[in-house]
């Protein structure tokens, strides 16, 4: 399939990503504490297979390697995060210099192989000390977030410029306080709301923190966003789809557009917020550019004994799955990214993650052949081009992911790499689509490894 790279600008961003709980392994090294994900993973029945983070890619000890590769890809940059638990092992108080020492030459490392680290402060390991005194749904939390934020941006901010505040806010507050499938692992509305309302509060004051250690930060927040569609017309069915919009995209973008939390979507909760003056200003604080991950479309239904937000997903007949059983549709990203940049007027965009699991095996030549996963590339690629040409202010695209790893409750069978793991041996493989990935940003003309 043809991609029209001629659409994307001189000095886009060709990037993977990953994040530390998923790769880095290494979890009692030089003064890590353990964060809520070591907890979870470790609590019987948590995670497919009993699987755990303790040793994941080892990244931890074979980061050189895999800078290595992403130089073989031919990517200038690269999201990675940083484990709050190896900076501040306590959640806030003394700053650990081992774990600090760590990203600092990790950085290092990109640098000399030119390739532009993107930063994120959190992707979802918090501190287990700090979810003993509540987690998110303290407002404590937001503060020591903003703190550590800080540590982090003093440290690397002369050389990364690209920093993210939180990835995928709602999967922490709704998949981990409402639903249970994520850590913590609760179930309770009022505490997922509260939690939701915190990790904003967070962002806006990390946002601060960031912009005050690094003169010429480029800040964002990374999002999941879902583009939905009712599964019928039905009256109740549109509504739903409008809540599951509520739910899963203006209520983590509206706050931080300075719209406040959507009214529709503060009835459906029906859970007081904790709300104190200026906080709204906080979470609204001016951001240079919007993170979009996307992997599926989501087709709802009403259901009005459900718990909030009283949707549940209908599955469509005849559309290709991805091994999560996902639904494959490249229009979604495209549409996603218009909305941002129509409704709320984003002036930089990025693809921070997007990407398919299958499952994948080393052929007895050595090559991993994964014409699902090219496919699934080149169709999104297209699909972020044809948004371009309609005037979206795309600055890059990130694969998800470098490796395969750790994929949370799914465990190490869910494979995203675009480099195979053998997990017995590390061993790392780049399979056909890596190299499919090579040569399409080959072609853009490789003009972008100079960009920051
Ligand atoms: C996203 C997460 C990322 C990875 C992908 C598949 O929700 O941000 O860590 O697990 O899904």
């Amino acid at each position: 399939m043809t991609i029209d790279l001629a659409a994307l600008p001189h000095d886009f961003l060709w990037g993977t990503a990953t994040s530390a709980y998923q790769i880095e392994g290494a979890v009692t090294e030089d003064g890590r504490s353990p964060s809520i994900w070591d907890t979870f993973s470790h609590t019987p029945g948590k995670i497919d297979n009993g699987d755990d983070g303790d040793t994941a890619c080892d990244h931890y000890h074979r980061w050189r390697e895999d800078i290595e590769l992403m130089r073989r890809l031919g990517t200038n940059a690269y999201r990675l995060s940083v484990a709050w638990p190896r900076v501040v092992p306590g959640g806030d108080g003394p700053v650990n210099p081992k774990g600090l020492d760590f990203y600092d030459a990790l950085i290092d490392g990109l640098l000399e192989a030119g390739i532009t680290p993107s930063v994120t402060l959190y992707h979802w390991d918090l501190p287990q000390v700090l979810q003993d005194r509540g987690g998110w749904s303290a407002r404590d939390t937001a503060q020591h977030f903003a703190s550590y934020a800080a540590v982090v941006a003093e440290r690397l901010g002369d050389r990364v410029k690209h920093w993210t505040t939180l990835n995928e806010p709602l999967c922490s507050a709704w998949i981990g306080h409402l639903e249970g499938r994520m850590a913590p692992g609760l179930t309770d509305l009022a505490v997922a709301v509260r939690a939701s309302y915190h990790l904003l509060l967070g962002h806006g004051l990390a946002t601060q923190a960031v912009r005050a250690a690094v003169p010429g930060a480029e800040i964002g927040i990374v999002n999941n966003l879902a583009s939905v569609e009712p599964a019928t017309d039905r009256p109740e069915d549109v509504a739903a789809a409008r809540r599951l919009d509520g739910h899963t995209n203006r209520w983590w973008l509206d706050p931080v557009h300075g719209r406040g939390f959507p009214s529709d979507m503060r009835e459906v909760y029906g859970v007081e917020l904790p709300e104190q003056p200026g906080d709204l200003e906080t979470m609204a604080a001016p951001l240079d550019w919007l993170g979009l991950n996307y992997y599926f479309p989501s087709t709802v239904a009403d259901d009005p004994t459900g718990p909030a937000p009283r949707v549940r997903t209908v599955r469509r007949l005849g559309v290709h799955r991805t091994g999560m059983d996902w639904e494959v549709e490249a229009d979604g990203i495209e549409r996603l990214l218009l909305r941002l940049t129509e409704d709320y007027g984003a002036r930089k965009l990025y693809v921070t993650e997007n990407g398919s699991a299958y499952p994948d095996v080393v052929r007895p030549d050595g090559t991993v052949d994964d014409p699902e996963r090219v496919a699934y590339l080149e169709q999104h690629l297209a699909a972020c081009a044809s948004a371009v040409r309609k005037g979206v202010p795309l600055a890059g695209y990130f694969a998800w992911s470098l490796l395969d790893n750790f994929e949370w409750a799914y465990g190490y069978d869910k494979r995203f790499g675009l480099v195979h793991v053998d997990y017995r041996t590390q061993r790392r493989t780049v399979k056909g689509s890596g190299h499919r990935y090579a040569e399409i940003i080959r072609a853009h003309g490789g003009r972008g490894r100079s960009a920051a």
